[in-house]
């Protein structure tokens, strides 16, 4: 395709605000730092163990106790300085910091509050797997924005409908752009050579059907009932009760399931169940449950803790885990039914 015929990411931003005549174009701005980021750790990621970038961060654990790994320090440290400086943001929060984080009084606050998870599916960096950069805009609350005090997690404890916008970087064989602004979803490709990124999937839908479920099922002796019941409806394939035989997937990226089923269906699970019953659920709502659910939803799929609309949870804490079943919306919409049924 010749660069007459691309639509640049910028192009699309502009032309989605015209449909806003009022917008300030301050939104589009901090999309595009947002970009600039993932196009950061896109380039760290690519250059591997050349980059001296892969293993371990020595002794450091993240607030929800994972061992970091260099990447994710790189990745969020690149999010922060992309963003911290432009005069869009009220603050940030991510995985890997506990507490929410300021904009330095040396920089203008402004209206947005953005939430990320800057590297997802970390424990694949080693092995050369997909990993992506996952993130959430959500409006700051009005005393914010008016008084440009400092944010507090409580300021960002906002149930997923009320997300903006949301997305997220691939880092695959090609890096990839998903986004969603309440118009669709759209998908754009990293041309390397210019470092641009380029409008490639239009309007994604989600299959509403699919024969492809995705759970870790090293974890089925923890599951509820009824994951039980769907995970071996499937496993039964023609002869059982679903009459149809299913593939299975586990990537242990979240961002590579999400796309693999934005592409071409399927359902995700990673539900609540009984391993740790501190952690009722394995992802995190802000950072990974949310913005996916709302690019789910905005695909014409479904995302749900099983029992409800994921993006109907009012978060209580910062870094809160959650159980989360997303995808072709048929789907969904039989495992919420197996919830309910006795
Ligand atoms: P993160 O790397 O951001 O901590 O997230 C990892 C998540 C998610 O990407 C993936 O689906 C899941 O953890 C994998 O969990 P298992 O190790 O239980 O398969
Ligand atoms: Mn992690
Ligand atoms: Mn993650
Ligand atoms: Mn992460």
């Amino acid at each position: 395709m010749s660069l007459a015929q691309r639509t640049t990411l910028t192009q699309f931003l502009i032309e989605q605000r015209r449909r806003f005549p009022s917008a300030s174009g301050d939104f589009n701005a901090l999309v595009l730092d947002v970009a600039l980021a993932c196009k950061a750790i896109a380039r760290s990621v690519a250059f591997g163990a050349l980059g001296g970038v892969l293993g371990a961060q020595s002794g450091s654990i993240n607030v929800q106790g994972e061992e970091q790994k260099k990447l994710d320090v790189i990745s969020n440290e690149l999010f922060v300085r992309a963003n911290e400086w432009g005069g869009h943001l009220a603050g940030m929060a991510s995985e890997e910091m506990d507490e929410p984080y300021n904009i330095p009084s040396i920089y203008p606050r402004g209206k947005y509050l953005l939430v990320f998870d800057p590297l997802d599916g970390s424990s694949n960096i080693d092995v050369n797997v997909s990993v992506g950069s996952i993130f959430s805009i959500l409006r700051a609350p009005q005393d914010v924005i008016d008084s440009g005090r400092d944010v507090t997690a409580a300021d960002f404890l906002q149930p997923g409908c009320q997300q903006l916008a949301a997305g997220y970087a691939l880092y695959g064989p090609s890096t990839m752009l998903v986004l969603t602004v309440g118009t669709g979803v759209h998908g754009f490709t990293l041309d390397p050579n210019l470092g641009e990124f380029f409008l490639s999937h239009p309007d994604i839908r989600v299959p509403e059907d699919t024969q492809e479920f995705a759970i870790n099922a090293s974890n089925s002796r923890f599951w509820e009932p009824p994951v039980k019941r769907y995970v071996d409806e499937c496993l039964a394939g023609k002869t059982g009760p679903r009459g149809k035989d299913f593939n299975m997937r586990w990537i242990a990226s979240m961002v590579a399931e999400a796309h693999r089923i934005l592409m071409r269906g399927g359902v995700f699970l990673y539900p609540r169940d009984t391993k740790d019953p501190s952690k009722p659920g394995r992802l995190r709502l802000l950072y990974e449950a949310n913005p996916v659910g709302f690019i789910m939803e905005q695909a014409g799929g479904r995302a749900s803790t099983g029992r409800e609309p994921i993006l109907t949870v009012q978060p209580t804490s910062l870094h809160q885990r959650i159980g989360l079943v997303f995808g072709s919306k048929n789907e969904v919409e039989r495992i919420e039914r197996y919830h309910r049924e006795p």
